[in-house]
């Protein structure tokens, strides 16, 4: 069994005590994809689900080309939807620990269309407490969002102090903490949210109008296109590589601490880079690689509606109670973020 390097010891000794079942929804996204890969490696054995509404079967190809046929057996993939309370039951079944990462993600697409986003956001979620709770899960950990903190001017952010949402989605997933509130206190189901702040990695999606900023741009260096800036580039941002993700959920899944569970934590790297610094950064990246993407500029825009201008988390809470040691800064994910983008977009003569 090979466990990723960058997993604390403690996490790598909790997994390898002995194999349990878990649920990932949201298998096929990006975050998700992480998460079973990493799980798979680890000798677990993984239950997953996703409507391919914004997943892609490749993702999953892609974890599974990388794993021996023994690690790969052990994923049972269910194609199906949250939003049905019958499919949420079935892989609740039998299931030691959720990671539930299935949602329609995007400020932008909830502006556009928050019936959608609040029927997979809310409703799917409550099927999968209800489900959670009737098959009687060991522990519950789903993907809250540092959206929740939206208004407010505090930084950094800190679990506790919240301000009023700035979008559709926002609402959702503050909806989310609350109900998962509600299932602990009412039902003991086990719950803990892990709000993320602006989780990067391989597998973003780097296609359509809904985008993330460092896919986005990614993609725009390594095929020549200008770079859109929303606003005057001072916005900022906590971003936060996928592996610190993948610990952090880990680590929720399995703390055996009571006082670590029925709560929220910030998931973050807690450093501050604005998207100006972050241009900077993933052109300087790039450019060791194709040299002609020093010429690279940016292109200012709109301000975009929905969005914070500032983020920064306190992590200390995570790294208190879970134990939470974020191993990736911004540069160095970048380095390893950028890998894939290069494999996907960069013409084979240059890669
Ligand atoms: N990526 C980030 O920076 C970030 C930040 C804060 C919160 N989050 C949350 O983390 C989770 C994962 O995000 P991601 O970036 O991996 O997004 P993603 O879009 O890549 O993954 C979400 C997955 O959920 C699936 N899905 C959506 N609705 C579904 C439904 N009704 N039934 C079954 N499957 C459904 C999608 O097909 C997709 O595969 C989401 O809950 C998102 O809101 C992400």
């Amino acid at each position: 069994m090979t466990l990723p390097a960058t997993l604390p010891e403690t996490l790598s000794a909790a997994l390898s005590a002995r194999p349990r079942r878990w649920l990932v929804t949201g298998a096929a996204g990006f975050i998700g994809s992480h998460l079973v890969e990493v799980l798979l490696h680890a000798g677990q054995n993984v239950v997953a689900l996703d409507n391919f509404s914004t997943g892609h079967q490749r993702n999953l190809d892609e974890v599974l080309g990388g794993l021996p046929a023994e690690a790969a057996a052990r994923l049972e993939f269910v194609e199906g939807d949250i939003r049905d309370l019958a499919t949420c039951a079935r892989v609740c079944t039998g299931v030691d620990v959720v990671l539930h990462q299935a949602a329609l993600g995007s400020v932008p697409r909830s502006l556009a269309d928050p019936i959608t986003s609040h029927d997979s956001n809310v409703n799917g979620f409550l099927n999968m407490l209800v489900a959670a709770r009737d098959a009687g899960v060991g522990r519950f950990v789903y993907a809250a969002s540092s959206s929740t903190y939206g208004d407010s001017p505090n930084l950094p952010k800190v679990e506790d102090v919240i301000g009023k949402p700035l979008s559709p989605y926002a609402v959702t997933k503050y909806i989310n903490e609350l109900y998962a509130d509600v299932f602990g206190r009412c039902y003991g189901l086990p719950c803990v949210g892990l709000r993320y702040f602006n989780v990067f990695g391989a597998r973003q999606d780097p296609e359509g109008a809904y985008a993330a900023v460092i896919p986005r741009w990614a993609r725009a260096l390594l095929l020549g296109e200008t770079v859109q800036i929303n606003g005057d580039g001072q916005t900022s941002r906590d971003f936060c590589y996928v592996d610190n993700a993948v610990q952090a959920n880990l680590l929720a899944g399995l703390t055996e601490r009571t006082d670590a569970v029925n709560t929220v934590y910030n998931v973050a790297a807690h450093r501050q880079t604005s998207l100006n610094q972050l241009f900077a950064a993933m052109r300087d990246e790039l450019v060791k690689r194709f040299p002609d993407i020093a010429g690279a500029r940016a292109h200012y825009r709109d301000f975009r509606a929905g969005d914070v201008r500032h983020s920064l988390a306190d992590i200390t809470r995570a790294q208190t109670l879970l134990g939470y040691a974020p191993t990736h800064d911004v540069s160095r994910g970048l380095a390893e973020a950028m890998n894939w983008y290069v494999a996907r977009f960069a013409p084979a003569t240059l890669a």
